[in-house]
């Protein structure tokens, strides 16, 4: 053991001192890097999806199915749902990745997360696979509005105080998911949902990093959803070290080049410790 608290061997400590250059680290974050900032992780004990069924809740086709049969679902799992991420803050890890981007070591992080903790903690360089739940999206042309904290908590509140009825809950949505004034098409959640394409231009962003990187740090993922979980394989095959930071092994972990178990706010500060 080789750096202070002992999280990692010298091994480790030596690579990263070696490696993490200027430029050299694209991250890949999953719902992992924000359960400290009290953010429920979708699997494993206490995962959103233990609660929801994703069959129903994780689909736009299902989410309009629980509403016809009971709206009041719909608005428990709304509130379930922002609730958390309404109320939560950045943690160690967030801040740790946006400290080593402005000394220039991360070039950016690909999230699959939409709670927007990497840019409250400083990030700029910050690539959303699967959207974000603070914007809402033109259905036809794509136009994105953003949908801000306050607005979002005052929506949370008037679905909970309407709960009872389907009328006054459709008001509510076309309010906050109104009328595209360039197309005329519905504005939805910006959110990518089950059986959604992911955002071509993201994606495309994500693949040309991992091209040109030479360490991927893969935090806090179960790497069982693609394409995301197949970026570390593709990052690999184009020269990059492999590593990963989870509090128990992900689906992939064999293919990584180190693996760090823990949590990622004990182990990316003291990543960050030994470089600034
Ligand atoms: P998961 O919930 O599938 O996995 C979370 C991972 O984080 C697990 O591997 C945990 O072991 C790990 N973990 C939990 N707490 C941690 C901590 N404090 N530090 C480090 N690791 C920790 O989340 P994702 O892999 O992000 O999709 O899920 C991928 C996608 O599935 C999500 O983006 C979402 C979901 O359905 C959409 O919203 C489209
Ligand atoms: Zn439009």
């Amino acid at each position: 053991m080789s750096n202070k608290r002992g999280l990692f061997d010298k091994r480790f400590c030596d690579f990263v001192r070696k490696n993490f250059k200027e430029g050299a680290v694209v991250c890949l974050t999953g719902a992992g890097i924000s359960n400290e900032s009290s953010i429920p992780t979708f699997r494993g004990k206490g995962g959103l999806w233990e609660k929801y069924d994703p069959g129903m809740y994780a689909s736009m086709d299902g989410l309009v199915s629980v509403f016809r049969k009971n709206p009041k679902d719909l608005v428990d799992f709304v509130s379930d749902f922002y609730g958390v991420l309404l109320k939560a803050k950045a943690n160690p890890a967030h801040i740790s990745l946006a400290a080593l981007e402005k000394v220039g070591i991360v070039k950016a992080i690909i999230t699959q997360n939409i709670d927007s903790l990497h840019q409250r903690a400083g990030s700029r360089s910050v690539v959303e696979l699967h959207g974000n739940s603070f914007r809402i999206r033109c259905s036809d042309c794509g136009s994105k509005l953003s949908l801000e904290i306050n607005r979002a908590k005052e929506m949370v509140s008037l679905f909970e105080k309407n709960s009872g009825s389907r009328i006054k809950l459709l008001k509510i949505m076309s309010r906050y998911c109104p009328r595209c004034s360039k197309c005329g098409g519905r504005y939805r959640t910006d959110i990518v949902l089950f059986g959604e394409q992911l955002p071509a231009e993201e994606l495309k962003l994500a693949y040309k990093l991992l091209s040109g990187c030479k360490c991927l740090l893969v935090i806090g993922s179960s790497l069982v959803v693609y394409p995301a979980a197949s970026l570390p394989l593709y990052a690999k095959e184009r020269g990059a070290k492999l590593i990963e930071i989870n509090s128990e092994p992900s689906a992939l972990s064999d293919i990584f080049d180190y693996k760090i178990m823990g949590k990622a706010g004990d182990i990316l500060p003291e990543i960050a410790r030994l470089l600034i």
